[in-house]
Formats: structure tokens, sequence, C-alpha cells
């Protein structure tokens, strides 16, 4: 048993649908520029729904459309950047809110290319049968580190969830996972801790890695992070790819992480394939970070876009800056 199989997939997204129009009301945009940049029009945003309960609700999903029993399940595996709490980890809160006793439980960090780490992970328990079935899923609340007066960044994000459940099976498989960390200043967010009695400005600063804005916001360099993604996309499908011994030509359908329309188009270029080769769902929901390709995933199994056999293929790249492509068959 090498490969795996996703046998169910579920989503959910907050109600609150928020158009570029509406982004304009805050900051000094508009829906020309917005849309023509990024191909964004619109993103779902949390009306004070937690990280965990739409993580919980797109398991839920996932769940119905399993065959199978929920106490199959026994290894949860979720990857967020945005978790209600330090501890406990999102995993875990998906467990008890559905009864899923006896697990193994714990949340990954690798932002926008946290699912395709989270799937490697469980890939390995179940090529080892360490386990059976696992439950892996990414939910972010980016807007709970979005700044709404920074123009240049909150009308490029949303919230939502994504599930899926994974069995071993004996089809094909390859991934590559990677981080380019030396440019790590380009993407991040700072935990705002309160400081504490023994800090001391001077240690604060020495210790940090890099030079930072500690507001607890996301903070970007979009052009540095537009040259990484444009290189890494395409790099990492086709290393996937000859991992295989298979040409990108062979993939079925190309699920990236949905952070700019443009970046898509460049990668699907110079990997020479149709642009259509890829799904597309940024119009709608923007870049929900880890959980984009998996609320994507979700989309393009309901609307029949992936054939059983076919090859897939899931790309991810974001802060760290880290990138991954797992290829298996569905
Ligand atoms: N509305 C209007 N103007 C905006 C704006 C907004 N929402 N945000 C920024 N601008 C302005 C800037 O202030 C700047 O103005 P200036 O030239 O007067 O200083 C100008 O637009 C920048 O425009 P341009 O250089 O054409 O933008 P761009 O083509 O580089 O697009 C991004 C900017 C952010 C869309 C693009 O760099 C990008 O997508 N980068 C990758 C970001 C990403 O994907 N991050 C997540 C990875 S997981």
């Amino acid at each position: 048993m090498k490969g795996l199989k996703i046998v169910a997939t579920g989503r959910y997204v907050p109600d609150t649908a928020v158009t570029n129009d509406d982004m304009a009301k805050l900051v000094d945009t508009n829906d020309e520029w917005i849309s023509s940049r990024t191909g964004i029009r619109q993103r779902r945003l949390a009306a004070g729904e937690p990280t965990s309960f739409m993580a919980v609700e797109a398991a839920k999903r996932a769940l119905e459309a399993f065959s199978g029993e929920a106490e199959e399940i026994d290894l949860i595996v979720c990857s967020t950047i945005t978790p209600d709490f330090h501890t406990p980890s999102v995993a875990c809160l998906v467990a008890r809110a559905l009864g899923l006793k006896g697990a193994a439980a714990f949340d990954v960090s690798a932002a926008c290319s946290g699912f395709v780490y989270a799937l490697d992970i469980a890939q390995k328990y179940l090529e080892t049968g360490a386990a059976k079935t696992a439950l892996v899923l990414s939910a972010e609340t980016l807007s709970h580190i979005t700044n709404f007066e920074d123009r240049s960044t909150c009308v490029l994000f949303g919230d939502g969830a994504g599930a899926c459940i994974v069995q071993p099976s004996d089809g094909r498989y390859a991934s590559i996972l990677g981080a380019d960390a030396e440019t790590a200043h380009v993407l991040y967010a700072t935990i705002p801790y309160p400081p504490t009695p023994f800090e001391k400005e001077e240690a604060l600063a020495k210790g940090r890695a890099f030079e930072v804005v500690n507001d607890g916001f996301i903070h970007m360099d979009g052009t540095e992070v537009y040259k990484f993604s444009t290189e890494a996309m395409p790099a990492c499908i086709q290393a996937a790819c000859e991992k295989l011994g298979v040409q990108p030509e062979a993939l079925g359908l190309i699920i990236p992480h949905q952070a700019n329309l443009r970046i898509v188009r460049t990668a699907m270029k110079r990997l020479g394939l149709p642009e259509d080769r890829a799904y597309l769902n940024i119009d709608r929901y923007g870049n929900t970070s880890s959980a984009s390709i998996p609320l994507a995933l979700d989309e393009a199994n309901q609307e029949g876009r992936l054939q059983p056999g076919s090859l897939v293929a899931l790309v991810g790249f974001g802060a760290g800056l880290t990138y991954g492509c797992a290829l298996f068959s569905w």
C-alpha cells in the first residue's frame, strides 16, 4: 500500500459574502483593481464562528459522504495558522465535537501549503499501517489576522474550511514538500503576546528572527511572494511528476492554492498546460490560506471534475515560504 484514496470530502464557508464593492467602503480600492490583479470578486468572512466551528462543519459533511463509520477514524490532522487556542489543537476540538474517541489528533502549521503537508503526513501513517482511516482538514479564519485598514492585504483574504477522509490504496502517490525559509520575512503575522514582568525590549529585539511589526496582522511583500509562487508552483508539480515518471500533461486536474488567478495562469503556462486543467474558485472565496485546496477539492468532487483513476495534483505555496505538491490517483 503506497497510495491514498480520498473517500469523502466536505466544506464549510461562512454565510457572510463580502464583495469588492463592500471592501471599497472600508479602504481606498475598487472592484476593477482587485479583480484584474487577483481574480477575486468576493470572499466569505466569519461573523463570529471560530476556526474550530468551521472545521467541525466541514468534517461533518465529509462524514455524511463517508460510507464507513465515524469510529473508524484513527487519525485527525488539521492544518491551520488561525487556531482558536494555543492549546488544545483544532484537531482535538473536532474530535471532541464529533465524538471521535481514540484517534490521534494534532495540528500542522505550514500556512497556505498546510493542507498538502497534512495530507502527506496522513499518507505516511497510512502507508506504514499506523493509521487506517484519516480525517485531514484545514480551517482558517484569516479575518482574525487581517488589518482591514491595509488595502494591500485586506482585499485578498477569506475564511473557510475543507475536510476529507483518506484511506490507503495501492494507487500511485508522490509528494514534494519544501521551504525557502531565508525569505520567511516577506510574509508573516506575529503573535502579540502580552509582556511578562521579566521581559526586556533589548532581549526581544535581539531574539526575533527578523524585524517585525508586532501587531498580529498579516504583513506581506506582495511582489516577492508573487515571484516565489510563480516559480515554486510549476517547479514542485514538475518535480512530483518526475517522481512518478509522468509528464504534467498526464494530470487530469490540478487543484492549486487559490491565492491569485494570475499566479495560477503563469504556472499553467510554464507547465505547458491549458488553464482549464486547474480548478479555480478564487473569484468566490479569495485566499483562504490552507483551507483553499480542500475547499476546491470538495467543489471539484461535487461538480464531477475528478474522474476515477485520473491523476490529481494538489499544489500549495505560502508563508514560510513553503511549498508542496501531492500527486495521486482519484
Ligand atoms: N486597491 C487599489 N490599489 C492598491 C491596492 C488595492 N487594494 N493594494 C495596493 N494598491 C496599490 C499600491 O499602493 C501600489 O500603489 P503605488 O504604485 O502608487 O505604490 C500599487 O497598487 C501596486 O500595484 P501593482 O504593482 O500593479 O500590484 P501588483 O500587480 O503587484 O499586485 C498583489 C499586487 C498583492 C495583488 C500581487 O503582488 C500579488 O498577488 N502577490 C502575491 C500575494 C499572495 O498571493 N499572497 C499570498 C500567498 S499565499
